[in-house]
């Protein structure tokens, strides 16, 4: 039996499929590696020109990314583009991680809609941010005293 939510869900799922791609809506609905991690190597946060945030922490491992970790307080758009980022780094080494820019996102998740595009921007810029700060660190480990 389907009630009047369900058929409002069905409505709003449908809607939502003609903007979005199966992959942005299945990253914003199921987050991968939302959160934090104990420990992280590296972390970055940082407000896009909309006002939203987004945190990326990290942990290198042997040169490799062990784990990844994000949050944000933006838009659904950010929440997948966040969850992608963090998949498409994890195993990479840290020049592999590096690379990963704003249409290496975009590509991963199928595209976005023209005025969503800066929160892939957002993602790539934090996630070269944390690690930046891993590297950092790694170089010079008084720094991490001086993280905000
Ligand atoms: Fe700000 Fe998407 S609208 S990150």
């Amino acid at each position: 039996m389907t009630t009047g939510f369900d058929e409002l869900q069905n409505q709003i799922m449908a809607e939502m499929g003609q903007i979005y791609t199966e992959t942005v809506i299945d990253h914003a609905m199921n987050p991968r590696n939302a959160g934090s991690i104990p420990g992280a190597g590296g972390f970055a946060t940082l407000t896009g020109p909309c006002g939203d945030t987004m945190e990326i922490r990290l942990k290198v491992k042997d040169n490799k990314v062990a784990d990844a970790a994000f949050w944000t307080d933006g838009c659904g758009t950010s929440i997948a583009c966040g969850s992608m980022a963090t998949e498409m780094i994890k195993g990479r080494n840290v020049a592999e991680a590096l690379a990963i820019d704003q249409s290496k996102i975009l590509e991963a998740l199928g595209g976005l809609p023209e005025d969503s595009l800066h929160c892939a921007l957002l993602a790539s810029n934090a996630l070269q941010a944390a690690i930046r700060d891993y590297l950092a660190v790694k170089r010079d480990p008084w720094k991490k005293a001086y993280r905000r």
